[in-house]
Order: structure tokens, then sequence, then C-alpha cells
């Protein structure tokens, strides 16, 4: 009999990993005999941990903080999506030891969106933040037929940066200042948030919504309050809200089926089983 198929997530620090609680909860759903851990891996050790994933029995790897670009000098092939993103969150080893990094993020905020009734039909995303999720953010909308993104960061040039490198023919990302963003908003389908503000203690987000349009849609990708500030005044201005903590648990679902071979399925009583720690 082979034996169970052995995977983690490595992050520095780790403790706030939810990915064993993630993947656990499908291996005792499936009844599926394999294991997944958190790591902790220093920076300087990340090469040589992945390097010798096959010699300690791992099929694969998640990665967090701080190693998701970092990894991209390390592993032997990139697809697509990580190389567009230019960051891993999945690496996975072949039958001859090659590593291959892949990037579930941008899957995750889609099937996020998707399932939560969101139909993209073209049009404008507003998107504040430019830090590393935010590129999977981007690449996201750019795939599901955005053709005009507008980005607003507190520092300017990382916004600039990324709407440069992430711009394509038929997605325009451009600037905004990051105090006149709120009078940017005509027109926007969707608003994004993907700065860390409103996340449990950090600093709130203060941002109005009073002049995007009742029909946009406004998600988070900050599941740490559920309910950020962002997401009730949304609410309360009748918007229809997503939030953040389906970003997570769908991002997992290609990892898994990577790892134990079955594509698992994000249900509520997952959605609880995972919220029960993100208070
Ligand atoms: P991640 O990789 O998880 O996206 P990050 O790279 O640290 O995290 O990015 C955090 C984002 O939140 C950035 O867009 C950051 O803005 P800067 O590029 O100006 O740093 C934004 N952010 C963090 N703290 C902020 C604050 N107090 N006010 C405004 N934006 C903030």
């Amino acid at each position: 009999m082979p034996s169970p198929s052995k995977a983690a997530v490595l992050g520095y620090p780790i403790g706030h990993s939810l990915s064993p609680r993630l993947h656990g909860f499908w291996l005792h759903y499936y009844g599926i005999a394999g294991s997944y851990e958190a790591r902790e891996v220093e920076p300087q050790a990340l090469s040589a941990f992945l390097r010798g994933l096959q010699d300690n029995g791992f099929i694969g790897v998640n990665l967090t903080v701080p190693h998701k670009v970092a990894a991209c000098g390390i592993v032997d092939s990139l697809d697509p999506t990580a190389q567009r993103i230019g960051a891993v969150n999945l690496v996975t080893v072949d039958e001859q030891g090659k590593l291959l990094g892949r990037n579930t993020d941008s899957y995750g905020f889609t099937q996020n969106l998707l399932t939560a009734g969101f139909k993209p039909k073209g049009g404008t995303a507003f998107v504040l933040g430019a830090g590393g999720a935010c590129r999977a953010v981007l690449v996201a909308l750019s795939d599901m037929g955005f053709t005009d993104i507008r980005l607003a960061n507190r520092t300017a040039e990382h916004a600039e940066e990324l709407a440069q490198e992430l711009s394509t023919p038929h997605c325009k990302i451009s600037t905004v200042a990051w105090i006149k963003a709120a009078h940017v908003l005509s027109g926007a389908d969707l608003l994004v948030n993907t700065t860390s503000l409103g996340m449990t203690g950090k600093p709130p987000l203060d941002f109005s919504l009073a002049e995007l349009p009742t029909e946009a849609f406004v998600t988070d990708i900050v599941y740490s309050p559920l309910e950020t500030d962002l997401l009730r005044q949304a609410k309360q201005r009748c918007h229809q809200t997503i939030d953040g903590l389906g970003m997570l648990l769908h991002q997992a679902r290609p990892a898994f089926e990577a790892f134990f071979g079955r594509d698992p399925q994000v249900t509520q009583e997952l959605r609880n089983f995972v919220a029960g720690t993100t208070k």
C-alpha cells in the first residue's frame, strides 16, 4: 500500500495559519489517510526545505508570508498564473523530483465571487491597495473580463508599478490618488479592498461608499473580522457584499486536489468550522 500523502504549509511565523484546520477538515470529511501540517521555515531555509521535499516524504506544500515571492526563484518551473502574479502559494513535486510553482489565489478570489452570485460582464472594478494580495486580485479581475480597473493605494508608486506591469490590451489599469479615491467610484461594478485596513489589530478602513452605484458589489479580502466595517457600510447602503473567507477556502481547493487527489467542496459547514477561529 502506498504511504499516506503528506503536505504542509510553510511560513515564518506560521502560528496564525488556518490552512491545517481547513485541509484537516477535508481529510476527515473525505476519509483520506493523509496529513497536512504547519511548518515554520525561516526565509534563508526555504530553498533547502523545498529542494528536500521529496526526500522528506512531502507530496507538496503551500506557501504563505514571507515565502511567496522568493519561491519563484527556487522552483524549477512556474505555471503561467504564478508567473503573471509573480508569487507562488503552491509547490508540487513531479515524478522526476522537479518543483512546479503555482498560484491559486486568483482562482480563489474568482470562485469566491462567482459562487456568491457575482456575474462578470466586463465593466469597471475599483481596487484599494497594491500589496502582494492585490497582484492576484488584479490578475483575477483581468481574467474575469473587466476592461477597466481603477487602482488606489496609499503609496502611489506601488499602484503605478502594478498598473504598468499588469495592464493588458483588454484590461486597462489606471491609478487614482488615495485621498481622492472615494470620489472616483461612479460607474464601478465592483469594489475590492485588498489592503490590510479593517483587519483585527490594524487601523480601520475609513472609506465612504456614498458615490458607489447601488448595483455595485463590494468585497473585502480581509476575513478577520468576517464582517468588516467596509462590508457593514456596504450592506447599509444596500450593496451586495462578499466576505473574504471564501477566497481563503477556494484557493485551497486546487492545492487539496494536487496533494490528495480530490476536488473538495466549499460548504457552509466548512465555513462555520474555519470561521470559528477567526473572531
Ligand atoms: P499583502 O501582501 O497581504 O497584500 P502588503 O504587501 O503588506 O500585504 O500590503 C498591504 C496593503 O495595505 C498595501 O497596499 C498597503 O499600502 P502601501 O503600499 O502604501 O504600504 C496597504 N496599507 C497598509 N497599511 C495601510 C494604512 N495604514 N493606510 C493605507 N494603506 C495601508
